[in-house]
């Protein structure tokens, strides 16, 4: 059928937010940040930027490099834990900006999963009715800048904003399909260990939920350390060991950017030599649904992959979800 990723793109806002910024601004420090994380710097969305402007930036360069524009899409999904809106969704004000008309439009929340989630989902529709989904439009966009407490430095110092897009589409050959194995997880038990507690119908927006904080993330961050590496390392394996793949072959391994100290672990785990595992959390932080997008992009552009070649994705975020799948250039 030949389901291929015709077009990636990446927006980073222009502001920089570094590691000193962030020493005037709670009790941290850059070496605390470096050593704990491996975050130097994260890009922030200026005041008047809502999410779906940077999907918008990011969708347009995927756009752009697949060679269509909005009105060819027939699907737009945008993977979001900060959606412009409660409703109407990011999708449909993405789509008015890019003037896809013809494209049926919704968000996806699966926090930092959502990319994962949003391909597969994508993909199945592409799969099921290929005459109907042509082209569709898969975006991870986070303005997490807008859901962080700014005085809680546990969190503050890890997120950072951005979007990333990737364009799908059917080229009606028989050429191989980009996914060639995917494994996704959920399990609510743990929903409590990481989220944002105040804003939905379970705690609408008061005086008290604003003053306790409640409109921002939340993190029992050593529980969800455990259960990432354990996680995102069991998806993998089950991934390699379905496509009949060794890690040895995947040209790139593009992990969830959450901490360094998360992706050397999963790193050596599977087995993946340190000079395929591509990071950007130094310069990006943790953008959540926009981390995995950003990080193909850049592959993508960089030349680091090329036709055919193997590249192994892994998301873990709140929910729990996570998953891994591996597609192919
Ligand atoms: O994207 C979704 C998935 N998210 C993740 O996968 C994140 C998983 N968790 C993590 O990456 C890590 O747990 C963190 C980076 C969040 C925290 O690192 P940690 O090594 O687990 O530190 P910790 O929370 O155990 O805190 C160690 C110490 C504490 O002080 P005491 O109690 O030992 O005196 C904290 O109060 O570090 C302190 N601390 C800080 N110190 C300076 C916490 N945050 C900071 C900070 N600056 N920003």
């Amino acid at each position: 059928m030949g389901i291929r990723i015709r077009g990636t793109g990446s927006y980073l806002p222009e502001k920089i937010l570094s590691n000193f910024d962030l020493e005037a601004m709670v009790d941290t420090s850059d070496e605390w940040i470096r050593t704990r994380t491996g975050i130097a710097e994260r890009h922030l969305a200026a005041p008047e930027q809502a999410t779906s402007d940077l999907a918008y930036a990011a969708a347009e360069r995927a756009l752009a490099m697949a060679g269509i524009d909005g009105a060819e899409l027939d699907a737009i999904v945008v993977a979001t834990i900060t959606p412009d809106h409660v409703f109407p969704s990011t999708g449909c004000i993405l789509q008015r900006r890019l003037g896809a008309a013809g494209a049926f439009c919704f968000d996806l929340e699966a926090a930092c999963s959502g990319l994962l989630y949003s391909l597969e989902v994508a993909y199945s529709l592409m799969k099921v009715s290929s005459a109907k989904y042509r082209n569709v439009l898969v975006v991870g966009a986070e303005k997490l800048s807008s859901i962080v407490n700014w005085e809680d430095r546990s969190t503050c110092v890890l997120f950072g904003d951005g979007a990333g897009a990737v364009v799908l589409s059917n080229d009606g050959t028989d050429s191989p399909d980009f996914l060639v194995c995917s494994d996704l997880h959920a399990d609510g038990n743990y929903s409590d260990i990481l989220i944002m507690p105040a804003g939905g119908s379970r705690c609408p927006a008061s005086e008290e939920s604003i003053r306790n904080h409640a409109h921002s993330i939340h993190m029992e961050g050593r529980d969800v350390y455990k259960l990432a590496v354990t996680g995102m390392v069991g998806a993998c394996r089950t991934v390699l060991k379905n496509a009949k793949v060794a890690a040895s072959e995947v040209r790139c391994f593009i992990p969830h950017q959450a901490n360094s100290r998360i992706i050397d672990a999963i790193a050596q785990r599977l087995d993946v030599p340190g000079d395929r595992v591509y990071c950007n959390i130094d310069r990006c932080g943790n953008t959540s649904a926009a981390s995995i997008g950003i990080c193909l992009d850049e592959i993508v552009r960089g030349g680091q992959v090329s036709e055919g070649d193997y590249i192994l994705l892994t998301a873990f975020g709140g929910g729990l979800t996570w998953g891994a799948m591996l597609i192919r250039r």
